[in-house]
């Protein structure tokens, strides 16, 4: 029998009930200090029924945040807060991995101690807006990172992995997608460097495999995975050979035998038309599990599940809506419809578009 959304798998040591993945979703809604509560706990015990749930991008440092209302995976506070979490998702049988992120340049001084600038690989401002607790605010230039300084973000992924072994996560997720910090060192259109970390797809790629020795050595490759965004123009993105550096990118991972990697496969938020890639080729050049993500539906999951492109999909703004996504999909069940004005936050509570959409 070909497997589909509804078998069984085995993502590295994390053994899954179903295919169905939920997506990292940033919500904007921890508690004081980056510290999870309980309602953030009821929202992933609402959809502990999905093969594995991604946690939403949790910042690693405080150099790591950039938006309002994040939670953190570096002090002890917010390690108890995590584990509410993972008791409740455990209790109901799920697998839950954390996303750990840093922002990079997509921040603004107000968000980060002492109102210093955001940092990233080169001094080039991103175009856009930042969100703020004041609002809406341009980004700014941000600091190019001294080659000195690297060794201690690498330190802050091992001690945040540390962190969320303590919180009980069955794995963790190196985020480097979507325009953040390391995508940032892979891309060229925001890595203008000229030492060991810019330049050649090797130079580029230095951070990430760094960070994927540091956090693997704390935890094992076989509860790490590793999501990338080839093509994603979302905060003022691009590469001059995306193809090329990727497929690096995806033959420099295979050693490490991850637990998955986690792909992207387009253009998020409209953040403009995302670049021509062969997603095909490039999942042929990785030998492991392989996560698709974006835009699929339940029938578009199961053929890519069928035809060996993908071994898992993740779906996001399906399971905003529908805390209980697989038992819709296994019968065949409509939808409910996501409401955007909730997403990352609510003037109308912190519930409001969180923990009151209906199951069937
Ligand atoms: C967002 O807050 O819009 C966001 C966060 C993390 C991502 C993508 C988008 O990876």
């Amino acid at each position: 029998m070909t497997d589909d959304l509804f078998s069984s798998g085995q993502l590295g040591s994390i053994a899954i009930d179903n295919r169905i993945v939920m997506a990292p979703l940033t919500r904007n809604r921890a508690g004081e200090g980056g510290v999870p509560h309980a309602v953030n706990a009821c929202y992933y015990e609402q959809r502990a029924s999905a093969g594995l749930i991604v946690t939403e991008a949790t910042p690693i440092s405080a150099m790591a945040h950039g938006y309002p209302g994040l939670p953190g995976i570096y002090t002890d506070a917010q390690v108890a807060g995590w584990q509410l979490v993972t008791d409740a998702v455990h209790a109901k049988g799920g697998k839950i991995v954390i996303q750990l992120w840093h922002v990079g340049r997509i921040s603004h001084p107000s968000l980060l101690p002492n109102n210093v600038l955001p940092v990233a690989p080169s001094a080039i401002k991103p175009a856009g807006q930042a969100f703020t607790y004041e609002g809406m605010q341009d980004y700014v230039t941000p600091r190019a990172l001294q080659v000195e300084e690297l060794p201690a973000i690498v330190d802050d992924y091992a001690y945040a992995t540390k962190c969320a072994i303590q919180a009980g996560f069955d794995g963790v997720e190196i985020h480097a997608a979507n325009g953040y910090l390391l995508d940032q060192f892979l891309r060229d259109g925001s890595n203008q460097r000229t030492d060991d970390y810019g330049g050649s797809y090797e130079n580029r790629s230095r951070l990430l495999i760094e960070v994927i020795e540091a956090v693997t050595s704390v935890i094992g490759a076989d509860k790490t995975g590793v999501r990338l965004s080839p093509v994603n123009p979302f905060n003022d993105m691009k590469d001059s050979q995306p193809q090329e550096m990727f497929d690096y990118v995806a033959s420099a991972l295979n050693p490490f035998d991850l637990a998955y990697l986690h792909v992207v496969e387009g253009g998020i938020h409209g953040g403009g038309k995302a670049d021509p890639f062969d997603f095909a080729s490039f999942r042929q050049r990785y030998k492991g599990q392989y996560m698709a993500n974006l835009g699929y539906d339940k029938a578009r999951g199961n053929t890519v599940i069928a035809n060996g492109h993908a071994d898992c999909v993740a779906y996001g703004v399906p399971f905003i809506a529908n805390p209980d996504l697989v038992a819709r999909f296994a019968q065949n069940a409509p939808l409910n419809e996501a409401d955007p004005n909730t997403f990352y936050g609510s003037a109308e509570g912190v519930e409001k578009g969180y923990t009151d959409y209906p199951a069937l």
